[in-house]
């Protein structure tokens, strides 16, 4: 079967995510401390992570990437065995490559196949129509829909778009769409003044989708011969900056971007997030080792949270976000110049 240019695209992004993949991330995390407590009083089996989040047993879950190529149908298939294993929620990547090669839908339908009863997330971009949304959601049967925000990434495809008056359909993505909706940034990050337009807009859910992770503008850079754009790849808020600039935001906060530790993870959700989403290290997890090796490594995450949580003396999310956090000199002046708490 020949492949549309759309259609490998996806085959690119994965190979380029994994070429780029970088160990250490730079979202901001280490700028973060979160203080030990030599007395806990707490003990591992009274710790409950569960969030306050739809019915998501897990503060984490597998962000969209995947689907739209024979080969990434095959990672969405995995990744969703994966999460009905684990009890995961998972986001599929893009489904707009489906909505114009219907032939491509089943890449993404092995969701669903492989996940009955999971929390699977349906994907778009800004631009695309309610009754389009409406049909990627019924191609899931999807328990969530995430719209994307993604105006670097455009900006540095050839033939990415160019027009980014996006707040409007949103508003009407939100208002007509049958299952919640989470607005996500890609990998730049986000601002309060921006959360305050989306809030406006209807939205409740915004993943801030911070810099430090998987950059698009290093991936899309790559495809360019014309216009160097390798500046952007620096471009943007931190997933760690795009936490404070929503902390007063009104909205349910959820966290992706340059995710690498448990403990990270911890500290997106003191930081105010309610769950946290991850994605390059996933997809790395299983190419580097394989499907059996990614979800060890989820389960793993699974035991260390409640242990983690027990030695900061938190019983659950809740009381996490008083446990006691340091910024670097770096972070604190951030939020200064940004009138943030
Ligand atoms: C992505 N991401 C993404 N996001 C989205 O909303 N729609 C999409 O189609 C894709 N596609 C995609 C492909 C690949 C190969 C990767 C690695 C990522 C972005 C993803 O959901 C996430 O926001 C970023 O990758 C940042 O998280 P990590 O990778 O730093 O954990």
């Amino acid at each position: 079967m020949s492949q549309s240019i759309q259609s490998h695209r996806k085959d690119e992004h994965v190979f380029l995510a994994e070429k780029f993949f970088a160990p250490q991330a730079k979202a901001g995390f280490d700028d973060v401390r979160l203080l030990h407590d030599p007395l806990p009083e707490t003990a591992v089996a009274d710790v409950s992570v569960t969030p306050a989040l739809f019915d998501w047993e897990w503060p984490f879950f597998i962000n969209a990437m995947t689907g739209g190529s024979q080969q990434t149908g095959r990672y969405n298939e995995q990744l969703a065995t994966i999460a009905a294993h684990t009890g995961l929620a998972m986001a599929t990547g893009s489904q707009a490559v489906a909505l114009k090669e219907p032939d491509l839908a089943s890449t993404f339908q092995v969701v669903r196949a492989a996940d009955p009863d999971g929390f699977l997330i349906s994907n778009l971009g800004a631009n695309k129509t309610p009754a389009q949304a409406e049909t990627a959601i019924k191609m899931l049967r999807a328990n969530a829909l995430e719209i994307h925000l993604n105006a670097v990434q455009e900006l540095i495809m050839p033939e990415g778009d160019r027009d980014f008056h996006w707040l409007t359909n949103l508003q009407r993505i939100i208002a007509a769409s049958p299952v919640p909706v989470i607005v996500k940034e890609v990998g730049f990050g986000m601002t309060k003044e921006a959360l305050v337009k989306l809030r406006q807009a209807g939205a409740k859910y915004v993943d801030v989708g911070g810099k430090g992770g998987t950059n698009f503008a290093q991936i899309e850079g790559v495809r360019r011969q014309d216009d160097d754009y390798t500046a952007l790849a620096d471009f943007g808020q931190s997933t760690v900056e795009s936490l404070l600039e929503a902390q007063d935001s009104g909205l349910t906060v959820l966290a992706t971007g340059g995710v690498r530790t448990p403990l990270d993870v911890v500290k997106a959700l003191r930081l105010g997030a309610s769950a946290v989403g991850i994605s390059g290290l996933v997809l790395h997890w299983l190419i580097q080792e394989g499907p059996a090796a990614a979800e060890a490594h989820l389960t793993a995450w699974q035991r260390q949270l409640p242990a983690l949580l027990a030695l900061l003396g938190a019983k659950n999310l809740t009381t996490l976000r008083q446990v006691p956090v340091v910024f670097s000199p770096a972070l604190v002046n951030y939020a200064q110049q940004r009138n943030l708490k």
